[in-house]
């Protein structure tokens, strides 16, 4: 057993507790009881040695058998003692035997016409007596005296046992609190030693592990907090090791195209100058793409440990979109498709990062260019409440309904080989999603398969305030 333990530092408090309160309790129980008994003697003794000493008349024979009634009825030792100091009365005390004299010193206090108190043991019994001596007077003359014996040793025997009975509670006490501390400990530990186990295997990798414990006070929630830990634990594994996947998949493509071109031009394995052009102009663009990949990884990393440092001012979003929709342009000319859009008049400026809504706007923008093959672009821009929202349109091949949940994820796209084509990295919405966040605005998709899509962003006035979620 743990002697350490939070359960054992719990039972030693609470016997502690116990004999703290039991201990002055029982102590006072006993002096109480102890000074009630006594008093009751002392009081009895005294008022019946005073009533007999005040009644009685001078001593003589007759009176005494009448001492050894009263003395049997009050199991009291009652002694009748004449003037000269001897004992009429018969009695069961060894030294006061009748006939014989009493001490002189108690003798000569009855003399002086005094009373005394005193205790008295019986030298041949070893019985101990409370005793009361009391003159008999006769118009104030000394006639004899009168002694009350009372035995303390009754009055012992049941201090003696109340002292016993005191002792047993304390020590019940102390084993109940004992049984009390080892439920309370069964209760209490068997939980955290559960819960202990659970977080040391999760510590060592194990992280399908659960703690089974569903009461609902604060040991409950501690596992359902150990719970949640490790499945969002498992998630992040999860993910983690699918992105390196994902990664080394996303750079081995375009290294063995770099690698493969570049040696059938070194083996100078090309018809002519066309097919050495071309050659060159797919390692070029690989590169390129390679370069991009790279980029938008160092870029994602940064803004998911949130290192990316946004560098906020007032800025003319007319101008930005202006900006976006010439990089454009070329593109979608090239393709034959028409872009145009349309800016509500006097839109206010907006506190925010100029440089990285334009990242968010160009990467749709350029999705909308890539992922249509006949038809427009359509942007249009307005203000609603503290927001100015952005929806940019097209009629390309859309998403299908399924799709549309993972199409923010990372390296998710919808078809590979299309992407591919366009020079996509898979990364562009997961990058636009996580500088909107940034940015404190939101995007919504809608889209169905060949018949377009569009996106909708919402950017605050104010990108320094944090929005409840329902104002949005
Ligand atoms: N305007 C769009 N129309 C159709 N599909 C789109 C559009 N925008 C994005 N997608 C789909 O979402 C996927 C993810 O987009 P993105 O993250 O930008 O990666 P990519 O590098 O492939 O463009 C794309 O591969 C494509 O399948
Ligand atoms: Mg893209």
């Amino acid at each position: 057993m743990n002697f350490k333990s939070v359960i054992w530092k719990l039972g030693l408090t609470i016997m502690i507790l116990f004999l703290i309160v039991l201990l002055p309790f029982g102590f006072s129980t006993y002096r109480i009881f102890s000074g009630v008994y006594s008093t009751q003697v002392h009081e009895n003794v005294n008022e019946l040695s005073l009533n007999l000493s005040k009644t009685s008349e001078a001593p003589n024979e007759n009176q005494a058998t009448f001492y050894e009634y009263l003395s049997t009825i009050t199991e009291k030792d009652i002694i009748l003692v004449d003037k000269d100091g001897k004992v009429l009365s018969n009695n069961n005390l060894s030294a006061f035997k009748k006939g014989k004299n009493i001490p002189k010193e108690l003798y000569l206090r009855l003399r002086e016409s005094k009373h005394f108190e005193r205790g008295y043991t019986d030298p041949k019994t070893k019985e101990y007596f409370f005793t009361v001596g009391r003159p008999i007077l006769e118009n104030g003359k000394f006639e004899g005296g009168i002694l009350v014996f009372s035995s303390i040793d009754a009055i012992h025997r049941s201090l003696h046992n109340v002292r016993n009975w005191i002792l047993i509670t304390i020590i019940g006490s102390i084993f109940l609190a004992l049984g009390y501390t080892l439920f309370v400990s069964k209760k209490l530990s068997s939980p955290l030693i559960k819960m202990e186990k659970a977080t040391r295997a999760i510590a060592r990798g194990n992280l399908e592990t659960k703690v089974n414990i569903t009461s609902k006070d604060e040991v409950g929630s501690l596992a359902q907090a150990i719970n949640d830990l490790s499945i969002e634990l498992n998630n992040y594994r999860k993910n983690r090791s699918e992105f390196l996947a994902n990664i080394s998949h996303e750079l081995r493509t375009p290294t063995s195209y770099l690698k493969g071109y570049a040696q059938l031009l070194k083996r100078h394995q090309y018809k002519n100058k066309e097919e050495l052009e071309s050659y060159s102009s797919i390692i070029e663009s690989e590169a390129e793409r390679l370069a991009k990949l790279i980029q938008d990884l160092f870029e994602l990393s940064k803004m998911e440990e949130g290192r990316l440092e946004l560098y906020l001012q007032h800025v003319d979003l007319e101008e930005i979109i202006e900006q976006s929709i010439k990089k454009v342009m070329l593109k979608a000319r090239e393709k034959n498709l028409d872009l145009s859009y349309n800016i509500q008049d006097e839109l206010p400026l907006i506190f925010s990062d100029g440089s990285r809504i334009e990242q968010v706007l160009f990467n749709l923008l350029e999705n909308a260019v890539n992922y249509t093959e006949k038809g427009s672009i359509y942007l249009s821009a307005w203000l609603e409440k503290d927001y100015i929202c952005v929806l940019i349109q097209d009629t390309g091949v859309g998403i299908p309904e399924d799709e549309l949940p993972f199409i923010f994820d990372r390296f998710h796209r919808v078809e590979k080989s299309r992407s591919r084509k366009m020079g996509g990295t898979g990364l562009g919405l997961s990058i636009v999603s996580e500088i909107i966040k940034l940015l404190q605005g939101n995007i919504e998709v809608q889209s169905k398969s060949q018949n377009g899509t569009s996106f909708l962003v919402r950017l605050p006035l104010d990108s320094t305030e944090e929005k409840s979620n329902d104002e949005i």
